[in-house]
Parts: structure tokens; C-alpha cells; sequence
């Protein structure tokens, strides 16, 4: 019945062999590989699951059991050899298993297809990735908090523009962050909640004739619940999906921390001071330390961004159900994990070994006429002046300062009073950078009391 040339999983029909550049295009095993644990996973609970309806034997089932604990066994030994003949991982696992336990291998496919075994594998990959991502955005959290708790009070400039506007707590800075990989942390958990549902027995695409117990694959394989629909199932990957858009949006997030490292420590700012660890030299500039993990934080986002647009352009347009093109979303989904993984992990090293400069973010906070606009607020509340005309004076004093060359604090009393005659000694009060800070108690903002109050809920949050 073999016909030589043919492939041994699917030839009954051919002739010959494929080409050989057929070979090369159409086989994923060169990549697939890395479903190999998912894939005997997912083929021995099919396999219970088969004996435990009476479709398969409890004979078989037991072979093929012990037949796919040892392939996996091989596979973690890298004894097990891959061949691009036989395509992709399923049928490499399959022919094996036939190797080892003879022709009960066979009765493994039964009410299976590739498609939904291929769609089972990539989801447990997928939501594996989740919960990776998970736990490195909660270590990077814990990594914020702790630079938070650290200098929740320190002052440093709030810029916007990249020019100085106000000043803000080095805490509140940290928080900031927080929020936003809190934000990326919970788009993670939806969407692995969304994805846990088990394609297995969608079969091909319209479901099987065999009497098959789709719970029980599904709880073996922790998932919540079956998919409801066949077709929806071997053509969904919505999953990967949202784990692209959810890495994108992350990896944005890390990029936009990463530039500002890389301003940070830079000779003309001197905020922070990366570790050694975490920098690197010039070969020909002595004096040189490079952000170039900053830097490369800061690009990563382009290969996580890339991989969702060759996805989404994947996925486009594809009539129902299972069509080839779907094999293209593994190798963009591996490399954006990986590279979102990596760089999660990255920056939480960066992050704990940083060290804010104190001083010289208090100075910076200071400088720029950056209490500019608590002059105008007290001008407010002081003397009553609409809120408009207080900005108007507020800007003359500050035309007057710049003129000087000195700072808003540094006019005198009578130099104000030249310029709005009601102004008093209590003005001073307010042009201080720690009072404009302490003062900005409103809910979100960036007084010590709040970073505290902030900084304690999410501990809690993390615990
Ligand atoms: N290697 C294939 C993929 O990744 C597995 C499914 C193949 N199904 C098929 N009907 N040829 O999509």
C-alpha cells in the first residue's frame, strides 16, 4: 500500500513525492518543534479520552501512552531526530510513536485532524506565554514599587513637551509605570481567559462521528470548557492575536521607560546611574558607558509590532475554515514571546540595580521656573484674581526673573510688588519645590502622601 515516495501520513493518493522546494515551503517542523510538549499533551489526553468512550482499546491507549512519554523524553534529551519530510511536529511525533509501539499508533488520529490538534498545541503555547508574561510584569511592578518606596518624596522635574512644567516625586514617576504595566498585566489575564477553551474534536472542521467526551480532553488539559463552534475553531487565532496586540501595547510601554532612561543617564541630564551590569563601553571612547539595553528596550517594540501586522495581514480575509496561511502565525508569536519575555526581564534588571541621583533631580526640579504655576494658584487664593489674569502677572514675574538670570524665589518682594502691588511676604511660601510637591494633593496627584497611599495599594495588590 506504501507507495515509496509518497508521505507516509497522507500519500495513499499520490504518486510521487513532493518536490523537493515543496518540501521547503510547506514544512514547519523547523519551527513547530517547540509545540513538541504541547503537542504530546494534548495527543495523550485525545488518547485517554478515546479509550475512556470505547473507541480505542485501553491496550492502545496504554502503548500510545508509553510511547509518548518516551518521544517527549527524547525530545528533552535532544535524541529525538526532527525531519522536514514528515512537515511539522504532529506527524514527526506521530511517525515516531508508530516506530516505537507499532501499528496501534495508528488508531491516535482517530476523530483528530491536524487542525484542531494544531489549534490545541498553539493555544497551550500561547496561554503558557500569558502566564509568563504574567509573572515577569509582576516582578517589574515589584521592581517600580521598590524605586518608588525608595524616593517617594524626592523631587525631580515633571516635564511635558520634554520642557520643565512642574515638579512631581520621583515616587509618582514610578507609579506611573505601575499603572501602566497594572493595565498591561490585566490585557495578559483577559485575554488568556478568553483563549482558554479547548479546540479538541473540532476535528477537521465539522466536528466527528465518533462519540468523543470533549469536557474531558478539555479539563484534562485545564481548560474551562470546550469551543462551541467547529469551523470558528480550526480558523480562530484570535488568541495569538491578542497576545500580539497585548504584547505590543506592553512592549510600547517598556520602550517609552527605556527612552527615558537613555535621556536619564545621559552626561547632560545625570538623573540616574545605571549599573554597570546593565551598561555597556566604547571600544575606541574611554570615558563612554552605553544604555545599549535601554536602547534596545526601546527597539524591541518595532519586532513585537511587526509580528502583529504579519498576523493580522495573515489572517485577512481568510474564508472558513483551516487554510495553510494559518501556519505562518508561529514563528511571529515565538519571536514576539520570546523578545517581550526577555525584555520584560531586562528592564526589571535595569530597574533594580538603578540608581536615582537625588541631588541632581532636585536641583533639575528647581530649575526652569518650575513653581511658575503655584505662584499663579496663590495669586488665586491669596488676592482673588481670576485665574487667567493671575497667569498674565505670573508670566511677567517670570519674564523679570529670566531677565535677571536668577530664580522666581530669587526676586524680591518689591520687584513682585512692582508688578502686582498686593503681593506679600507669603508668596515665598508656595515658590519652593518640596512645597509645590506636598501641596498637589489631589486625588492622582503627586504629593508624598499620595505616592505612600498609592505605593500601599499596590502592595496589596501584589500579595
Ligand atoms: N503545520 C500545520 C499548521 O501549522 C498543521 C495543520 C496542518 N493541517 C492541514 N490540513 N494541512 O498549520
Amino acid at each position: 500500500m506504501d507507495r515509496p515516495n509518497a508521505n507516509a501520513m497522507w500519500g495513499g493518493r499520490f504518486q510521487s513525492g513532493p518536490d523537493a522546494i515543496m518540501e521547503a515551503i510547506n514544512a514547519s517542523i523547523g519551527f513547530d518543534k517547540r509545540l513538541a510538549p504541547q503537542d504530546i499533551a494534548g495527543s495523550r489526553a485525545h488518547a485517554a479520552m478515546l479509550a475512556a468512550c470505547g473507541i480505542i482499546t485501553e491496550e492502545d491507549q496504554r502503548a500510545i501512552d508509553a510511547g509518548l512519554a518516551q518521544i517527549l523524553e527524547e525530545i528533552e534529551a535532544g535524541a529525538f531526530e526532527f525531519k522536514p519530510a514528515l512537515e511539522d511536529i504532529h506527524m514527526n511525533v506521530e511517525a515516531r510513536l508508530r516506530d516505537l509501539i507499532g501499528p496501534a499508533a495508528g488508531r491516535l488520529h482517530t476523530a483528530r485532524s491536524r487542525n484542531d490538534q494544531v489549534a490545541v498545541d498553539f493555544r497551550l503555547w500561547v496561554r503558557a506565554q500569558c502566564d509568563a508574561a504574567i509573572a515577569g510584569l509582576e516582578a517589574l511592578m515589584r521592581a517600580f514599587l521598590a524605586q518608588a518606596e525608595a524616593g517617594a518624596d524626592w523631587v525631580m522635574p515633571g516635564f511635558t513637551h520634554l520642557q520643565s512644567a512642574q515638579p512631581v516625586t520621583w515616587g509618582h514617576h514610578m507609579l506611573a509605570y505601575v499603572e501602566m504595566f497594572a493595565r498591561d498585566r490585566a490585557r495578559f489575564v483577559d485575554a488568556r481567559a478568553r483563549m482558554n477553551e479547548c479546540p479538541l474534536g473540532a476535528a477537521a472542521l465539522a466536528g466527528t462521528s465518533f462519540p468523543i467526551d470533549r469536557q474531558m480532553t478539555a479539563q484534562a488539559l485545564g481548560f474551562d470548557r470546550p469551543t462551541a463552534n467547529s469551523l470558528d475553531t480550526v480558523s480562530d487565532r484570535d488568541f495569538a492575536l491578542e497576545f500580539l496586540s497585548a504584547a505590543a501595547i506592553c512592549a510600547t510601554h517598556l520602550s517609552r521607560f527605556a527612552e527615558e532612561l537613555v535621556i536619564w543617564s545621559s552626561a547632560q541630564f545625570r538623573f540616574v546611574r545605571l549599573s554597570d551590569r546593565f551598561s555597556t563601553g566604547s571600544s575606541i571612547m574611554p570615558q563612554k558607558r552605553n544604555p545599549d539595553a535601554a536602547e534596545l528596550l526601546r527597539a524591541k517594540l518595532g519586532r513585537i509590532l511587526g509580528a502583529g501586522v504579519a498576523l493580522f495581514t495573515v489572517m485577512k480575509g481568510l474564508p472558513l475554515a483551516y487554510s495553510k496561511d494559518m501556519q505562518e502565525d508561529k514563528e511571529q508569536v515565538f519571536d514576539a514571546a520570546d523578545t517581550l519575555i526577555l525584555g520584560l526581564a531586562a528592564m526589571e534588571g535595569m530597574l533594580r540595580d538603578l540608581e536615582p541621583q537625588r541631588d541632581t533631580l532636585e536641583a533639575a526640579a528647581a530649575s526652569g521656573f518650575s513653581t511658575a504655576t503655584d505662584l499663579a494658584d496663590w495669586l488665586v487664593r491669596a488676592l482673588n484674581l481670576p485665574f487667567r489674569d493671575a497667569h498674565h502677572v505670573t508670566g511677567t514675574l517670570v519674564a523679570r526673573a529670566e531677565q535677571k538670570g536668577c530664580d522666581l524665589a530669587d526676586l524680591s518682594l518689591s520687584e513682585m510688588q512692582a508688578v502686582h502691588g498686593e503681593i506679600t511676604q507669603d508668596i515665598y511660601s508656595v515658590l519652593g519645590v518640596r512645597n509645590s510637591v506636598a501641596s498637589r494633593t489631589s486625588h492622582g496627584g503627586t504629593a508624598p502622601a499620595n505616592v505612600r497611599a498609592q505605593i500601599a495599594r499596590w502592595k496589596e495588590v501584589l500579595e
